[in-house]
């Protein structure tokens, strides 16, 4: 995601747009830039932070009262000043900012160049930006016409802010799956526009939301909202009595209640544009570019920390299963320096939401030097892991603020199912029918993470209010459920300081089950297609020692449901999806043990959002 803002009104709108900027820097900080109109138009933008960007545009002319600025969590192309909105149309009459994903860029753009179109930068958005002036040239119509038509070609998710030198006294804006809002002042043809109300509400509090496929034109001072379709809408002016922290946080109390609740979109936008399930294709450029290569594959590895790690646990089933090919999923800071034996025949995986973890970077460059292909699974587009890497694909998950991983987890599972199925299809391992089904179901996951989050936070917060004082806390899951376990434990540990361990639930007789009484409570994943009567019999032996069982369970299930102390009922699923499902309650449960004891959730003490140092 990232940040947009734009003002259309008497005032000067530069001090408006970098203090809006400011504000939404949480969404995205790769790069930020700004335009601004009056008569010519000027467009400053720069790599990094917004405080650079005020760098730049010192000394400049910064006149202007109609202006639009960006600040940047790139998708597509380096986080560079090339790369930067606003982008230029061809003629450098048109300037525009995104945010979103185009999916169908890479089409348009062929067509655009054919055309004698060429193209600054490696964005899906400057593409947008040509669109739109070659459909005004072509159609000879206005800059509205022009951006409704655009976007009836688009495929992906926008929310866009327009302005024209040819057209001094318009603004337009339009949104798909990306937010905007725009506030509208007291002042008579004073309008404030932004991804969310934070850089709004210090001026106004009369706003309109746009909803999707809604295309909003300021012109000489008024507002009309219509349509892609050209249907004229009449906005939705609502006061907003919110205050500024708790727009940041989207309405929640934490960033990381915020990020749980956005895994319906994270893990759609992760999924996004990367398989058809009617043609039953994948769209993942480093699966076609090293098609041969996984042809021949020996052996996987897989390097990563912390959560990561557990997300590479699951890949390894995954690919084992689907792609059958031996996987090994290595702890990065053992694996950098036990001298490990890599060959040319290897793919090494590693997985990092931030892309910069010190261990994991170490161990992917310990398996470039000896030959090995390595592939990246990141968050943060242009972080040092993908620039390393021969290839890869991003999560899209979006900023993840809060220090302890929830929706990048959940995106790294989905694009390690993604992989698993695209190595399968490319090995031929897969027939069409199960990949068929398999593609259905990766389908509705997102709803069904939208809905179990609605059905299952109120139960998550009762029993966590049983457990607040719990001295430590177990965790058991078999096959997929055992990484989730071991995600389950971690949470609670890095957030709410219970000592908690994950294990593998046949483990349990090997050591774990001395320490069952009726102080343990125990939380287990005992989903119906993951070995549910072996797991039921481990929760028999852990009732007759008196623990307390909290039970992930199907829903519909009557047997754990009976003899569980609590239990949470997810939604049924593919046995390898169980994971981005099981884990969701588990992120709930911890959050909220931790706000109960008082603990810091977003900073965790002792911890950083990206360890970059061994
Ligand atoms: C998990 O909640 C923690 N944030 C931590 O274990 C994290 O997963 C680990 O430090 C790896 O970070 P990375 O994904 O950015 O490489
Ligand atoms: N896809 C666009 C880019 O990569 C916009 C990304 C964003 O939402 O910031 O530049």
């Amino acid at each position: 995601m990232c940040g947009i803002v734009a003002y259309y009104g008497p005032d000067q709108a530069y001090d408006f747009l970098i203090k809006g900027l400011q504000r939404l820097e949480y969404r995205g900080y790769d790069s930020a830039g700004i335009a601004l109109l009056n008569g010519d138009l000027r467009i400053y933008k720069n790599k990094g932070k917004v405080s650079e960007l005020e760098n730049v545009a010192q000394g400049q002319n910064l006149s202007g009262t109609r202006g639009i600025g960006h600040t940047r969590w790139a998708t597509h192309g380096e986080p560079n000043t090339v790369n930067a909105h606003p982008h230029l149309s061809q003629s450098g009459d048109i300037a525009l900012i995104h945010n979103g994903i185009i999916e169908n860029y890479d089409t348009l753009k062929k067509v655009l160049i054919e055309r004698g179109h060429e193209f600054k930068s490696d964005t899906d958005t400057e593409v947008l930006t040509h669109l739109i002036e070659e459909i005004k040239e072509q159609e000879n119509v206005d800059l509205l016409e022009a951006v409704r038509l655009a976007l009836n070609e688009v495929v992906g998710a926008y929310a866009i802010v327009i302005l024209s030198k040819n057209d001094p006294n318009t603004l337009i804006a339009a949104r798909k799956g990306s937010p905007l809002v725009v506030g509208i002042s007291d002042r008579e043809g004073e309008f404030y526009l932004a991804s969310d109300a934070t850089p709004i509400v210090e001026y106004t509090k009369t706003v309109t939301y746009l909803n999707d496929n809604e295309i909003v034109a300021i012109q000489d001072g008024k507002m009309t909202i219509k349509t892609i379709d050209n249907v004229s809408k009449s906005p939705f002016i609502q006061e907003l009595e919110i205050s500024l922290d708790a727009l940041e946080k989207g309405g929640y109390e934490h960033f990381m209640l915020k990020e749980i609740f956005e895994q319906p979109k994270s893990i759609y936008d992760s999924m996004r544009g990367r398989f058809d399930p009617q043609n039953l294709t994948f769209a993942m450029r480093s699966l076609e570019e090293y098609a041969s290569k996984i042809k021949n594959l020996d052996r996987i590895i897989i390097v990563a920390c912390g959560t990561s790690w557990h997300a590479g646990l699951v890949g390894e089933y995954l690919i084992e299963e689907f792609g059958r090919i031996p996987v090994e999923v290595e702890y990065a800071s053992e694996f950098r320096y036990r001298n490990p034996i890599i060959t040319e025949d290897d793919l090494v995986i590693a997985i990092s939401q931030s892309g910069e973890t010190a261990d994991t970077l170490a161990a992917l460059e310990l398996a470039k030097e000896k030959g090995a292909t390595i592939y990246g699974i990141c968050n943060v587009v242009g972080s040092s892991i993908p620039r390393l890497t021969h290839a890869g694909a991003y999560t899209h998950a979006g900023p993840e603020i809060g220090v302890a991983s929830t929706k990048s987890f959940t995106a790294q599972v989905t694009v390690l199912t993604l992989l698993a199925l695209g190595i399968a299809d490319i090995r031929g391992k897969i027939s069409r029918e199960r990949l068929r089904e398999m593609f259905a179901e990766l389908d509705t996951i997102p709803q069904k993470v939208e809905e179990l989050l609605q059905s299952c936070n109120e139960k998550c917060k009762e029993i966590a209010a049983a457990y607040v004082d719990a001295p430590n806390c177990l965790y058991l899951g078999r096959g997929y459920n055992f990484p989730v376990a071991l995600e389950g434990a971690l949470k609670l540990k890095e957030i709410s300081y219970i000592h908690a361990e994950g294990y593998p639930a046949a483990e349990m007789k090997h050591g774990p089950i001395a320490l069952i009484d009726e102080e343990m409570p125990v939380v287990v994943i005992a989903t119906k297609r993951n070995y549910y009567e072996k797991v039921l019999s481990n929760i028999q032996e852990v009732k007759a020692r008196k623990g307390k069982i909290i039970a992930i369970v199907t829903e519909g299930d009557e047997k754990v449901a009976e003899i569980a102390d609590h239990y949470i009922e997810i939604p049924d699923t593919e046995d390898c999806l169980t994971p981005i499902l099981a884990t969701i309650p588990l992120q709930l449960l911890s959050y909220y043990i931790a706000v109960m004891r008082g603990c810091n959730v977003d900073q965790p003490r002792n911890l950083a959002k990206s360890v970059t140092v061994e």
